[in-house]
This record gives C-alpha cells, sequence and structure tokens, in this order.
C-alpha cells in the first residue's frame, strides 16, 4: 500500500465514523458506535498497521494523518456525548421539577382516641392523689372474677348467659366481667398500705345496643390502710368528680348492693347540663349515676389473708365508655366503636 492509498483510505474511515457517531441517538447508542469506531477491531486501527507498508519517509506524516482522523472521531464522540448528557440533564429536571410557591402538603397529626383520652384524664387524677396504676389479665380465673369477690355460684352474673366462659375449662376460665378481680390480684401479692387504679377491658355477653357493647373499658380503684373510713371514700370520689366534670357541682352516695362491698353505693354527681333542674341527658334526675362504690368487705381480706381487723378500705368501679359519653354528650356508645373519622376528628385534643 502506498502513501496515497493509505491517506485516502484514512479519509474513508474518517468520514464512515463521524457517520456512525452522527447517527447514534442516545448514550447507549454512542458507546456502541464509540467500539465500532475506536475499537482495537475497528477500521481506524485497522487501516493503522497499513503504516507498516509505507515508504519509511512517508511513514511520519501518515503517523500524523492517523492521528489527527484519531483525534478528531474522538473529539466527535466527545461532542456528541456533552450533548446527550446535556439533554438527559434538562429531561430530567423537567421530570423533577417543582413549584417552591405551592403550599405544602397538610401535615396531619393523630390524636388518641377519645374513649384513651378520658381513660388517661381519669387515671391522672388519681396518679395525683398517689395512687399506683396496676393491670390485671383478661381472661381470668372464674374463682377471682367471683369467688374471691364474695360472689357464690349461684348469683346470677355467673350464668353463662352473662359471661364468656372459656370452652372445655368447666367454667373455670373467663374473660373477666368486671376489673375487680385486679383489687384481689393486688392485694394477694402486696401488703398494705394500697392505693391503686386498674384500668382494662372487660367482657359481658350483652347484645349491642346505644349504652351496652360486648367489650368495654372499666377502671377499678381501691384504698386499704389502717383507719380509712367511708368519709375517705366520698372525700376521695368527690375530688375525682370535682376534676373530671367541674368543682361546683354537688356528688352524692346512693345506697347500693355489690357482693364485694359493705356498705356499698352509688355515686351520683349532679347534671352538669342542667345543674339538677332536669333534663334529657339526666332522664329529668338532675343527677346522674358514675360509678360504683363502697367500704371493702371482710370477706375479701379472708380471702387474701389480711388483718381484717386492723385495715379497712374502700374501692369503686366505673365504666369508661358511659362516662365519656357523659362527658361529650355522645348518645350512642357504638360512636366511639365505628372508627368513623368524622366523628374521632372532633376530639383531637390530648396527643
Ligand atoms: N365491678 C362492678 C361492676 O362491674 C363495679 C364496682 C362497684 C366496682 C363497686 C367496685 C365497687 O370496686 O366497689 O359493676
Amino acid at each position: 500500500m502506498d502513501a496515497q492509498e493509505l491517506s485516502e483510505r484514512f479519509a474513508e474511515v474518517r468520514a464512515e465514523g463521524l457517520e456512525k457517531i452522527r447517527a447514534a441517538t442516545d448514550l447507549g447508542s454512542l458507546e456502541e458506535a464509540r467500539v465500532r469506531v475506536m475499537g482495537r477491531k475497528a477500521p481506524l486501527a485497522r487501516a493503522r498497521q497499513g503504516l507498516r507498508e509505507v515508504a519509511s519517509d512517508e511513514r511520519a506524516a501518515m503517523g500524523q494523518l492517523a492521528n489527527s482522523v484519531q483525534a478528531e472521531l474522538e473529539g466527535a464522540i466527545e461532542e456528541k456525548g456533552r450533548s446527550f448528557e446535556a439533554a438527559e440533564r434538562e429531561a430530567r429536571w423537567e421530570r423533577e421539577r417543582i413549584d417552591v410557591t405551592l403550599p405544602p402538603p397538610e401535615q396531619r397529626e393523630g390524636y388518641m382516641h377519645l374513649l384513651t383520652q378520658t381513660l388517661w384524664e381519669i387515671v391522672d387524677i388519681f396518679i395525683g392523689l398517689g395512687y399506683k396504676v396496676e393491670e390485671g389479665p383478661e381472661v381470668e380465673h372464674s374463682k377471682l372474677n367471683f369467688d374471691a369477690l364474695n360472689t357464690p355460684y349461684e348469683h346470677p352474673s355467673r350464668s353463662p348467659q352473662d359471661t364468656f366462659f372459656v370452652k372445655g375449662t368447666k367454667e373455670e376460665v373467663c374473660l373477666r366481667t368486671q376489673t375487680s378481680p385486679v383489687q384481689i390480684r393486688v392485694m394477694e401479692a402486696q401488703q398494705p398500705p394500697i392505693y391503686g387504679v386498674f384500668p382494662g377491658r372487660v367482657y359481658r355477653r350483652d347484645a349491642l345496643d346505644a349504652t351496652h357493647t360486648a367489650q368495654f373499658f372499666q377502671m377499678e380503684g381501691l384504698a386499704v390502710d389502717e383507719g380509712i373510713t367511708l368519709g375517705d371514700l366520698k372525700g376521695t370520689l368527690e375530688v375525682f368528680a370535682h376534676h373530671l366534670f367541674g368543682s361546683d357541682l354537688e356528688v352524692r352516695l346512693r345506697p347500693h348492693f355489690f357482693p364485694f362491698t359493705e356498705p356499698s353505693a352509688e355515686m351520683d354527681v349532679q347534671c352538669f347540663v342542667c345543674r339538677g333542674s332536669g333534663c334529657r341527658t339526666c332522664k329529668g334526675e338532675g343527677w346522674i349515676e358514675i360509678l360504683g362504690c363502697g367500704m371493702v368487705h371482710p370477706k375479701l381480706y379472708e380471702w387474701v389473708g389480711y388483718d381484717a381487723e386492723r385495715y379497712t378500705g374502700f374501692a369503686f368501679g366505673m365504666g369508661i365508655e358511659r362516662i365519656t359519653a357523659l362527658a361529650h354528650g355522645i348518645a350512642d356508645i357504638r360512636l366511639l366503636y365505628d372508627n368513623d373519622l368524622r366523628v374521632a376528628s372532633q376530639f383531637g385534643g390530648l396527643r
């Protein structure tokens, strides 16, 4: 091959190479073109082999020609690459464009369910009075749910119509129908003085209606110490009712019966809607029942092995759904369980 032929060959290689580079449509196909134009087996590399055949006095000039073709092709690839990168960057900016003047999406903060809020509020009042919080199991021995609480076998609340018993346990295990068995558990585990509140779920075979659900929350209270009187019970529960419903409302104890207290009472608070004159909320009574209470029955001390001569105490129990509904004018407690945000979001107070 002489110099003339070789320089024509380089001109062809250059033209073909530039054409291949020009034809690339993106970074991927440009890379393919680069291999085909600049690779070890590409036309340029093969044409360079012709350098060996040209006369030695022309080889240097031919070598320079080869180098300049190579440099031109490299330059073309680089330039094309830059233009693809620029285009890609542009497209990406377009894709990821954000309008910083748009208002941000609404920040929605969570809040506790109204029942939890109410329970915590109640628990807080007693913590302020020095009470400790304890919990017991929801699946309970019938012995603790009933017998230990002076509720004998014949008592109607033990009927399977009222209580969920656990299958195969011969009615020895049930879903607790009240938080009162926690009184027994706490007394069995500790010596007086005891000042405690025991919140939790309880279960009853009740048909669902505006005031009943088969699962609901109660909070139990227990104070056992030397020299505790009915006056302490009334004073304590009055403080509680005043905190929760308003300090200007009267509170009264009305005689009642519970197997595990003697004497027993229900506590009413003056209707906070009509203040005693009678309205729909209090059903014309002027008073609203809020909890059951009484002086701990000596039979319970006997069960747990306390000295009933030395210690006295009081207990109380309240339904959290009922108090929540009363405090917020909710006519149907099923609303508390429907998870309808239109209801729930009205009570976003405590976070
Ligand atoms: N356990 C009772 C119930 O479920 C409520 C109750 C009443 C609890 C009087 C007490 C109490 O501790 O002294 O209806």
